[in-house]
């Protein structure tokens, strides 16, 4: 579903990016790690257009993004949907208009198609109640809930996630890990920056070790969490066990 060959990333004359190869197989979740500042952020940034890299390829469902073509990357934006760790609603706009501006704006669909699918949506993680009221009114885990559908009311190939839960108590993250466990579990494919080894060993298919800039070792979570390769690696998970 998601293919990238030899993508670089630079900020000002530092690689941050330094040749990326990844491929995510279709209704795959897989879980990217590594120290802070490794490029974990930035890479999966890449993935939805809201960072552009200089070179490389990045492919989504077979069709190659032209790197310096305007268009394909806002198309590449509305297929791919991103969750932060600070869920970015507006808070001016109630919930429902949070999920609806963009897909009536763009086109995707007409308003009362959208309210209809957004309510749906917003009764699945129970939230249907909070329709009318404002972000300012719902808590963190309410929020970032409502972040995920708004995403998934885009009818996304893929959803991205960086740090969904980090910004949680450990209430509210359950909650959120639930959604994520269901949407892996439908088939959804799934790249998700975190840092909950439960969550990681547990619901995805595939991790992603990375370490300035470079992916350092990849593989089925069996192996990643009992038998990295990598001296780096095993430094790593030794930390976090
Ligand atoms: N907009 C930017 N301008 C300049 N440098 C940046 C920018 N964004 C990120 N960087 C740098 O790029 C490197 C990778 O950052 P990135 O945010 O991708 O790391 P990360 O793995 O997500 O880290 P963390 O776990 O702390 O979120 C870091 O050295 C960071 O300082
Ligand atoms: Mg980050």
């Amino acid at each position: 579903m998601i293919s990238l060959r030899n993508v670089c990333k630079k900020y000002g004359d530092k690689d941050i990016l330094k040749g990326i190869d990844l491929d995510v197989q279709a209704g795959s979740c897989t879980v990217l790690l590594g120290p802070s500042g490794s490029g974990k952020s930035t890479l999966i940034r890449c993935i939805n257009g809201l960072v552009r890299p200089e070179s490389g390829e990045i492919a989504l469902a077979g069709t190659a993004v032209a790197l310096h073509d305007e268009r394909n990357w806002q198309q590449l934006r509305t297929q791919v949907g991103m969750v932060f760790q600070d869920y970015s609603l507006f808070a001016h706009l109630s919930v429902m208009d949070n999920m609806t501006l963009v897909p009536v704006r763009r086109g995707l669909m007409d308003k009362a198609t959208a309210q209809k699918e957004a309510l749906a949506l917003l009764h699945k993680v129970g939230l249907a109640y909070k329709a009318q009221a404002h972000p300012g009114e719902l808590s963190g885990g309410q929020q970032q809930r409502v972040a995920i559908v708004r995403a998934l009311l885009m009818r996304p190939k893929a959803m991205l996630f960086d740090e969904p839960t980090s910004a949680l108590d450990p209430e509210a993250i359950g909650g959120v890990l639930a959604i994520m466990r269901e949407l892996a579990a439908d088939g959804m494919t799934m790249i998700v920056v975190t840092h909950e080894m439960r969550f990681a060993r547990e619901v995805s298919d595939h991790i992603v070790f990375m370490e300035d800039g470079r992916i350092v070792e990849q593989g089925p979570p069996a192996d990643m969490f009992e038998r990295p390769a990598h001296e780096r690696t095993r430094r790593f998970f030794s930390n976090i066990h």
